[in-house]
């Protein structure tokens, strides 16, 4: 894996919609001067607006919908290899609404990186916040996981805990904790650009000289 003396963190970032992650983990990095570089963004829906907003800012993207494919096979096969022709240390799933497959899973293995907003493995899949309010837990949040076979599941690297209020709404609570995934993400995104992070197959995850691998978001 790259470490800061091989120059910068190669970073290739995918993306179907908003790509408010995206956002934060750039500006991030760039207002830190981290080293990483955010090799190519990609985008299955030709109409992301997270597309527009880096092509703004300069970066390279790129857009490969899945509609165009005949099955999830042939769609990550030919993303996969759009994703090797930029040698990426890791590549950020941020908002990437596809399930992927085993193939690809495998092919990027320790280097695919997901956001999902839950504390997992509490409510993995959709509509996290609509069954974490359904359950009354006191709090809810998002994990940094390293992607595995099992949907939201594989080692985690970080998590950011929201107190669930009395009063709150899907809305409220999502909001709160899609401000938490914007700390969360870039957080770890410094760690693997500093080479801190270390995920391996017999150990999981390590991370080193980080004091807090967990934090709680007050509201
Ligand atoms: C986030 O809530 C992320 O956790 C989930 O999809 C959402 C994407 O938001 N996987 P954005 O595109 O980063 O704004």
């Amino acid at each position: 894996m790259t470490h800061p003396d091989a120059g910068p963190c190669r970073f290739v970032v995918l993306i179907s919609g908003r790509g408010s992650n995206m956002q934060h983990i750039v500006e991030r990095a760039r207002l830190g001067g981290w080293p990483a570089s955010f090799v190519q963004i990609i985008s299955n829906e030709p109409d992301a607006p997270g597309l527009a907003w880096a092509q703004a800012q300069g970066l390279p993207t790129d857009v490969l919908a899945h509609r165009d494919f005949s099955s999830r096979e042939a769609f990550d096969l030919a993303l996969a290899d759009r994703i090797d022709e930029h040698a990426p240390d890791y590549v950020l799933l941020a908002g990437f609404m596809r399930i992927l497959s085993p193939a690809f899973v495998q092919r990027f293995r320790n280097r695919l990186i997901n956001i999902h907003p839950s504390l997992l493995p509490a409510f993995p899949g959709l509509k996290t916040h609509e069954r974490a309010l359904q359950a009354g837990v006191g709090w809810h949040g998002c994990t940094v996981h390293v992607v595995t076979d099992e949907l939201d599941h594989g080692p985690i690297i970080a998590q950011a805990a929201v107190a669930v209020r009395s009063d709150d709404s899907v809305a409220s609570l999502r909001n709160a904790v899609l401000q938490a995934e914007h700390e969360l993400y870039p957080l770890v995104v410094q760690w693997l650009a500093n080479g801190q992070v270390k995920v391996n197959d017999s150990a999981g995850v390590t991370v080193s000289s980080v004091a807090q691998r967990h934090l709680w978001i007050n509201r």
